[in-house]
């Protein structure tokens, strides 16, 4: 039996990229086992836990419960076009700062989530921080820290003339 292929075309993170794919890939795995971007965490598989989060068309996504040719044409953001080791990105910045992590796992999806509240969303105040954050879990850090770097990054965002 000859297993159907398609070719889709992606952007990642500014760069065009062709991929023959299976229709029944999923984005997660095509982004982490075709194209190396490990970056993109897997926890659950079922959309519950948000490690798998990506930006589709500028706004937040499960990569886990997302195929990979629906993503045909899209434009996809991934923790690493936010920026490196060498030169964090702001977000990534708010985090080390404030020790908005620990083993990190999570910390992939918070990021990329954040990043479209930053751009898409105004929050005020701590709880609808922690709802616009309720999509991801973390299993080391009890939340409090991360609320921190998202508090500060609305704050500079709100300061910005
Ligand atoms: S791995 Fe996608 S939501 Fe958990
Ligand atoms: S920092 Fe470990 S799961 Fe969030």
């Amino acid at each position: 039996m000859t297993v159907e292929q398609r070719k889709i075309t992606i952007t990642i993170n500014g760069l065009r990229h062709s991929v023959t794919v299976e229709p029944r890939m999923l984005l997660s795995d095509m982004l982490r086992h075709e194209l190396g971007l490990t970056g993109t965490h897997v926890g659950c598989e079922h959309g519950v836990c948000g490690a798998c989060t990506i930006l589709l068309d500028g706004r937040s996504a499960r990569s886990c419960l997302t195929l990979a040719i629906q993503a045909d044409g899209a434009e996809i953001e991934t923790v690493e076009g936010q920026g490196t080791a060498e030169a964090l990105g702001r977000v990534q910045q708010a985090f080390r700062d404030h020790h908005a992590l620990q083993c990190g796992f999570c910390t992939p999806g918070f990021i990329m989530t954040i990043t479209d509240i930053l751009r898409n969303h105004a929050l005020s105040g701590d709880d609808e921080i922690r709802e616009a954050l309720s999509g991801n879990i973390c299993r080391c850090t009890g939340y409090e820290h991360i609320v921190a770097a998202v508090r500060e990054l609305l704050r500079e965002k709100d300061s910005r003339p």
